[in-house]
């Protein structure tokens, strides 16, 4: 079931995302240490700031196992835009199609808010992750080399784009 968390989710939504930190470091710019989206109370204020940004949840037998967060840009000039952050589906839930559906949620809010171009950007270390973009019809717009830096590693990281809304298909 996916729907948008509540009041209700933040402490399982900041724990969800602090194994999403430390499953898969590469795959996001934040880290553990002052990440908001691991802070229950900035989850909160998220929370509040609807529709302008949206966390939404997958959920299994009434228990979180995905996340992904949808934000407006906040400049009115490019308020036509908004952000895709902080996909993740936890390991033992993977290939179900919860990432799938969640990124339909938030793309289906996003068009629903008049937004012209959904926008985020997939870490090279996440393959799986631009597969499901590309499915969703975003495209590559622009390559970052040595995005990421953790670990003694270096990531590149693609920039994607979806204009909105999507074509009706007849
Ligand atoms: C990427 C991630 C969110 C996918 O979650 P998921 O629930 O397993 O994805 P879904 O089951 O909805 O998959 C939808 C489609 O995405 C693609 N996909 C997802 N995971 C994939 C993988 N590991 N390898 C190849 N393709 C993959 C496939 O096209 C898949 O469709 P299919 O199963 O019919 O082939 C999950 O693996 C994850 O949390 N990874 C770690 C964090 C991460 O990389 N986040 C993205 C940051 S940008």
């Amino acid at each position: 079931m996916i729907r948008p968390i509540t009041d209700a989710d933040v402490e399982a939504a900041a724990a969800l995302r602090r194994e999403a930190l430390l499953d898969a470091p590469l795959a996001f710019a934040a880290s553990p240490e002052g990440d908001l989206g691991s802070d229950p109370e900035a989850i909160q204020a998220r929370i509040a700031d609807a529709p302008d940004s949206m966390t939404f949840g997958a959920f299994e037998e009434g228990r979180l196992v995905g996340l992904v967060s949808v934000f407006r840009e906040t400049h009115a000039k490019r308020a036509h835009r908004a952000n895709v952050f902080a996909m993740y589906v936890t390991a033992a839930q993977r290939r179900r199609g919860f990432a799938a559906q969640l990124l339909e949620a938030a793309i289906l809010h996003a068009e629903a808010q008049g937004i012209a171009w959904l926008r985020l950007g997939v870490s090279e270390s996440a393959p799986g992750a631009r597969r499901l973009y590309e499915a969703a019809g975003f495209q590559a717009i622009g390559e970052e080399p040595d995005a990421l830096r953790h670990g003694g590693q270096s990531a590149s990281e693609t920039q994607m784009a979806l204009a909105l809304p999507r074509p009706t298909v007849r």
